[in-house]
């Protein structure tokens, strides 16, 4: 029998946090939903484990890490002080003092962040990726002739599609302008114009560090959107029940691929994952053209993890169920050689 282990799981505080902090009725919220699955499965497995939620303060952890001193950091850290941009910084943290974490360390958090600089190293080794521009902020911004409409304008560093929503799909100039000037000062982001590719939106899961497991591929599907309308993974596409209902979105698992697409996916998103540098766990997520052309849109490394999201969706559709799973990610955490 593997040995059992003291797990430190770490997330988000939106307010200072303490190190003795009871987090019983936040775990019991919608918003915790991942932490809570997460604890009750390394209880399951019968480790010890506790929480602690990080704000602006490191100090907390250094506390904890007397108090309990766990064997492995369980990071869901996404943010610190209430900024999504330092999810890295944290990692790099733990990093420099050598603790063992789970999931990605922090280049491939820094590479996968920025679109632009995902695209570029992609480019270079020839994945596919649909043309874009980065325009910073205080920047003029016509379109470059070489970038073709309808183009989908979007944050550059955000997640869960902040800022992105049908207003993000432009046809003309003048919508481009406008658009990037939005995200300018509404996101204080700088903007990224990619062209929009039409096709299917394929979610690719994959664990591991030097040998890597993908997992069957989950697709979000646009049952009611009529055929001549842009298809987006909008923030109310992704949040809003009663818009999902509407619109007749549905996340299952990807069918009627044949062998040798599936092959040349699993492999292009395994190359995506390595030239990355993502460890631990993440998802590739992709369009697929009517001619089975394979564009490359987003990595997410640590992407969430919570039982009824994709990542384990599809670990559970290749027959490793849930507590399995969220062991896997502890052990290879363990092992990660950082820096
Ligand atoms: N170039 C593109 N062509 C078509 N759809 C896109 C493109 N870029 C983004 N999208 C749509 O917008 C969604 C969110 O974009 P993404 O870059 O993944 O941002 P986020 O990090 O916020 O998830 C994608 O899942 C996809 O549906
Ligand atoms: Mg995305």
């Amino acid at each position: 029998m593997k040995k059992k282990l003291k797990v430190l799981v770490l997330s988000d505080g939106t307010r200072p946090t303490a190190a003795d902090q009871d987090l019983t009725k936040e775990l019991k919220s919608s918003e915790w939903k991942t932490e809570a699955n997460v604890m009750d499965a390394l209880k399951t497995l019968g480790h010890t484990a506790e929480h602690l939620a990080l704000y602006d303060n490191v100090d907390v952890l250094r506390q904890k890490m007397e108090a309990f001193a766990p064997d492995v950091l369980f990071n869901l850290v996404e943010q610190f002080n209430n900024n999504p941009a330092f999810d890295q910084n944290i990692v790099s943290f733990f990093e420099m003092q050598g603790l063992p974490f789970t999931g990605c360390g922090s280049t491939g958090l820094t590479l996968c962040k920025h679109k632009g600089t995902a695209k570029k190293i992609l480019h270079y080794h020839r994945i596919g990726t649909p043309n874009f521009v980065v325009v910073p902020r205080g920047q003029r911004a016509a379109r470059p002739k070489h970038l073709k409409f309808p183009i989908l304008i979007k944050p550059v560093k955000e997640e869960a599609s902040y800022g992105i929503s049908q207003a993000s799909f432009v046809e003309s100039d003048d919508e481009y302008r406008d658009r990037i000037a939005f995200i300018h000062d509404k996101y204080e982001s700088a903007a990224m114009a990619e062209e929009y590719i039409d096709g299917r939106e394929l979610y690719v899961s994959i664990m591991g560090n030097v040998r890597l497991t993908v997992f069957p591929f989950r697709e979000l599907v646009f049952k009611q959107v009529p055929a001549n309308e842009p298809k987006i993974a909008t923030y109310k596409a992704k949040w809003d029940e009663e818009y999902r209902k509407r619109w007749g979105l549905e996340n299952i698992y990807a069918n009627g691929l044949d062998g040798a697409l599936v092959s040349r996916i699993e492999d292009t998103c395994k190359r995506i994952y390595r030239l990355l540098t993502i460890d631990g766990y993440g998802r590739i997520d992709l369009r697929l053209t009517p001619d089975n052309q394979l564009y490359f849109i987003e990595a997410n490394p640590n992407p969430h993890l919570a039982e009824d999201e994709d990542f384990a969706m599809s670990a559970n559709k290749a027959g490793l169920k849930y507590p399995e799973l969220i062991d896997r990610i502890v052990r290879q955490g363990m092992k990660t050689l950082r820096g």
